[in-house]
């Protein structure tokens, strides 16, 4: 039996001392179902050389019906091997390192496995504490000024405050913090709400309480009056109690349950984003890494903590996607595993539409959002959206049309809702009752709904453009339209159509008649619609360059009131 808990350092006993003797080993073939009835003592379930599976993992998927897969499938593969005289520190190096199990293997046999949840690790001696203080900027000051407040906040409260998140993440990587970094997420291990409010009173803002979930933010905080950082604007501060998550449906919103931080780290998406930085005035900077995170960060690798990740919180095969692209970060191998797994075992009827579509949204707003939905195309991970999805080569080119628009229209000072014009791209070569579907799983209702339906159906609009010699006859043909639309025929046409959907959008869209409604009264154009019909016959002339002038737009009304008296 494991020697739970055990603290280090302590007499070296070796690997031994450390394992658990409760496994089964498990045929290759057998599935989840059937090795938990057979194991029933057992507590971890070796199902390969360097392949092994706990019995409450095995339990969470069989309580969502996925008792029918085999147990490999969700084991965790690849774990590191030692032999019984190995020392208890090459063991927890091995830990540390982020192996979940480290197996103990005597010749061919399996003598027992170290389960990383169940031994107790010295906490980290690193402080980041220098990092942290390198900051460059005002903004970047006021953080730091506001971390160290948010830790006597804390100390004062009696509960022990951490940094955590994305925040970390970037720190680490760029050595120091950057100015408009992420969103700060502070964890406490105690009342998070409580602990917001106390922040608030310190640190001013706006605070928000979501007592459904436990957390607060407060937004709009200013630098320390009188210090470096006065007045600058801190963003956005997220606090959220150290929890627990259960998930009772894949996809599910997680039910959630106070914890201490280790497990609040384990629960996270990726080993990157599972550091935490402590903020306790007595270890201002000490870096919170009992998942191997750091080493990941270094050999630039998403890897996500367990084998059933994914199938829990299948959004994070858009993180993972979002995270890969933004950061240049590879796949760790046994996280593809993972991805391939939660895309085959189910359709997620319980991740609802807006998840779904919010991901979405924040995938269109990275500048590398085309990379990143490649990335899904590769995975195949678009059959989340819905499951006659089907990859076609032609989408790519869509894509990088599309990211091409987004970054014309952005350099332009266009607006344009990126989420819209990237979903075009990816459903534009689908059949019609796939786009019809997918539309319809991320909840796109009403005027949204329409612009996009437009837009997949815009090549008689391009043939239409292409076929519109006159500048007057363009604008009447796209006056009225949505960006969306525009930019669905820009992706489509071909060069010329591109120019004037372009010219449109940047020009002819904006052109107006000097001359105002005022005016043609005082001209004598008679009260009512004509008014509205000569000033589009103003604006007409004027697009395609006939008048340039006010004295000449003058003389048109002249004759165009003379035209309707003939
Ligand atoms: N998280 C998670 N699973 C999710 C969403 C979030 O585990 N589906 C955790 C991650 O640890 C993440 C943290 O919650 O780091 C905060 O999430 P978010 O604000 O979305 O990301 P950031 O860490 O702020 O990173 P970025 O803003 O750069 O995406």
């Amino acid at each position: 039996m494991a020697k739970a808990r055990a603290v280090y350092p302590q007499v070296e006993v070796g690997a031994v001392a450390l394992m658990d003797k409760r496994l089964v080993l498990c045929p290759p073939r057998s599935t989840i179902a059937r090795v938990l009835a057979r194991g029933a003592d057992a507590q971890v379930f070796v199902t390969g050389p360097r392949a092994a599976v706990r019995r409450r993992e095995l339990a969470r998927a069989a309580g969502w019906g996925l008792g029918g897969l085999r147990a490999a499938d969700i084991a965790w593969a690849g774990l590191p091997v030692v032999g019984p005289r190995a020392s208890e520190i090459e063991v927890r190096r091995l830990l540390e390192r982020g192996a979940p199990l480290v197996l103990v293997r005597g010749g061919r046999r399996v003598l027992g496995v170290v389960d990383g949840e169940r031994v107790e690790m010295l906490p980290a001696s690193l402080s980041v504490a220098g990092r942290l203080e390198r900051t460059g900027d005002r903004s970047a000051e006021g953080r730091v000024w506001l971390l160290r407040v948010a830790g006597k906040v804390g100390e004062g409260m009696g509960v022990p405050v951490f940094a955590v998140g994305g925040f970390v993440r970037d720190l680490l990587r760029r050595d120091g913090i950057g100015g408009a970094g992420p969103d700060l997420d502070l964890v406490v291990e105690g009342d998070g709400i409580a602990f917001a409010r106390r922040l608030a009173e310190e640190v001013g803002g706006h605070l928000a309480v979501h007592s459904e979930f436990g957390t607060a933010s407060i937004e709009g905080a200013l630098g320390a009056a009188g210090g470096e950082s006065a007045g600058a604007s801190l963003g956005r501060v997220d606090v959220a109690s150290a929890r627990r998550e259960r998930y009772e449906a894949p996809g599910a919103l997680p039910l959630v349950s106070p914890a201490p931080l280790v497990e609040d780290l384990r629960r996270r998406d990726f080993s990157v984003n599972a550091l935490a930085i402590s903020l306790a005035p007595s270890g201002f900077g000490r870096l919170v890494d009992p998942l191997g995170g750091q080493q990941d960060l270094r050999s630039r690798r998403l890897r996500v903590l367990h084998p059933l990740s994914f199938v829990e919180d299948p959004t994070r095969i858009f993180r993972a996607a979002r995270y890969a692209a933004r950061l240049g970060f590879g796949i760790h191998a046994e996280t593809l595993r993972a991805l391939s797994l939660a895309l085959k075992v189910g359709r997620y009827p319980a991740l609802s539409g807006d998840r779904l579509g919010a991901e979405l949204e924040l995938l269109a707003g990275e500048p590398v959002a085309a990379k990143a939905f490649k990335l899904l195309l590769r995975w195949g991970a678009l059959r989340l959206w819905n499951h006659n999805y089907w990859f076609m080569p032609i989408s790519l080119r869509r894509l990088a049309a599309a990211s091409r628009f987004v970054a014309w229209a952005r350099s332009g000072g266009i607006g344009v809702d990126p989420g819209e014009i990237y979903l075009v791209a990816l459903l534009f070569d689908q059949r019609p009752r796939t786009k019809a579907a997918v539309l319809d799983r991320l909840a796109v209702r009403g005027e949204a709904f329409d612009r996009l339906w437009a837009g997949l159906a815009a090549e008689p609009l391009a043939r239409g453009l292409a076929r519109a010699h006159r500048p007057s006859l363009l604008a009447d043909i796209l006056r009225g339209k949505p960006v969306t639309v525009l930019a669905a025929a820009w992706m489509v046409g071909g060069a010329s159509i591109r120019h004037r959907v372009e010219w449109f959008l940047g020009e002819g869209r904006a052109v107006r008649p000097v001359l105002t409604g005022e005016d043609l009264l005082a001209l004598g154009v008679p009260r009512g619609p004509g008014i509205g019909r000569c000033l589009a016959a103003l604006r007409r002339e004027r697009l395609d360059g006939r008048l340039v002038t006010v004295a000449q737009e003058r003389q048109f009304v002249k004759e165009y009131l003379l035209r309707k008296e003939a």
